[in-house]
C-alpha cells in the first residue's frame, strides 16, 4: 500500500429495535476509528512497547463512508451463518461488493461481536458483519468493547490478517514479526506476557488481532501491513480496490 488506498465503505443497518438502529454519527464514528487505526494515528498508538517499536506499522489505510442503507426487520438475532446479507432471508445484499466494503449491522447473538470474510470468497457475502452494540463510539456501545476496535479487527481479517495465535496452540498467522502466541488473550493483560511456544517470547498482546478488550489492543505490524499490501496489488484478491 502507497498510502494511496481509499475503500468506499457501505453501511447496511438491519434494525428492530431504536437501541439496533445507530444514528448516522455512531457510524462515521466507527469509520473514524478505522482511519485512526490503519493510519497510526490512534492516541494509543504510542502505548507500543519498546521492544515492539520496529515494527509496529502504519497501514496507510483510508476509509470514506459511501452509504448508509437501514432495514427494519423481525429478527431478534442473525447468527454467523450469512443471512443478514441475503434479501431473500431477510437482510441485505451488499452494495458493489468488489469495489466497496460492505459492512453489516445486526444483532448477532450467541455472545459474537463481529466476524468478517477473508479475501478470495463469494462477492455475496463479502464484507463484515458487527454487532451494534459493538459498532462506532456513541450511545449504547458497550464495554469493554466500546471503542470501535470490533471493526478494526473484522477489516483487519478482511484484508487477509489471521488470528495472532494463529487459531492452534503455539499457532501461526502467517506473519514473521509477529510473536507466537500461546492462545487467544483476553481482558486486558500486564505486560509483558510470556509465550511458552518456542523460544519463548513476549506476546504482542496489543496488536489488533488477539481477542483483547477494546483498550487494550492498538497496533498492526510490518508483517501484517505487508500482507495486506499483497492483496490489494496487481493481481491480488482486492486489486479492484486500486493503489
Ligand atoms: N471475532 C471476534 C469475536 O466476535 C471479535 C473480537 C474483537 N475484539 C475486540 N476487542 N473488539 O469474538
Ligand atoms: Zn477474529
Ligand atoms: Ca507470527
Amino acid at each position: 500500500v502507497n498510502g494511496k488506498i481509499e475503500i468506499p465503505v457501505v453501511v447496511n443497518v438491519l434494525y428492530r429495535t431504536a437501541a439496533e438502529n445507530i444514528s448516522d454519527a455512531r457510524i462515521q464514528s466507527q469509520i473514524d476509528v478505522l482511519n485512526k487505526d490503519f493510519n497510526a494515528l490512534n492516541s494509543d498508538y504510542n502505548s507500543v512497547p519498546a521492544l515492539f517499536s520496529g515494527v509496529k506499522a502504519n497501514v496507510g489505510i483510508t476509509f470514506v463512508l459511501d452509504q448508509i442503507i437501514r432495514k427494519s426487520t423481525t429478527k431478534t438475532s442473525w447468527g454467523t451463518n450469512d443471512a443478514v446479507k441475503k434479501v431473500a432471508q431477510g437482510g441485505l445484499a451488499p452494495t458493489s461488493p468488489t469495489t466497496k466494503l460492505n459492512l453489516w449491522s445486526c444483532t448477532i447473538g450467541g455472545g459474537i461481536l463481529g466476524y468478517a470474510q477473508f479475501p478470495g470468497g463469494a462477492s455475496a457475502t463479502d464484507g463484515v458483519v458487527i454487532d451494534s452494540k459493538y459498532l462506532g463510539l456513541a450511545g449504547s456501545a458497550s464495554a469493554p468493547y466500546n471503542l470501535g476496535r470490533t471493526a478494526t479487527h473484522e477489516v483487519g481479517h478482511w484484508m487477509n490478517l489471521r488470528h495472532i495465535w494463529g487459531d492452534a496452540n503455539c499457532g501461526s498467522d502467517l506473519v514473521t514479526d509477529t510473536p507466537t502466541h500461546n492462545t487467544a488473550n483476553y481482558g486486558v493483560p500486564a505486560y509483558p506476557h510470556y509465550s511458552t511456544c518456542t523460544g519463548t517470547p513476549v506476546e504482542m498482546t496489543m496488536n489488533y488481532m488477539d481477542y483483547v478488550d477494546d483498550n487494550a489492543m492498538y497496533m498492526f505490524s510490518q508483517g501484517q501491513k505487508n500482507r495486506i499490501s499483497a492483496i490489494f496489488a496487481t493481481g491480488g484478491p482486492r486489486a479492484a480496490f486500486g493503489i
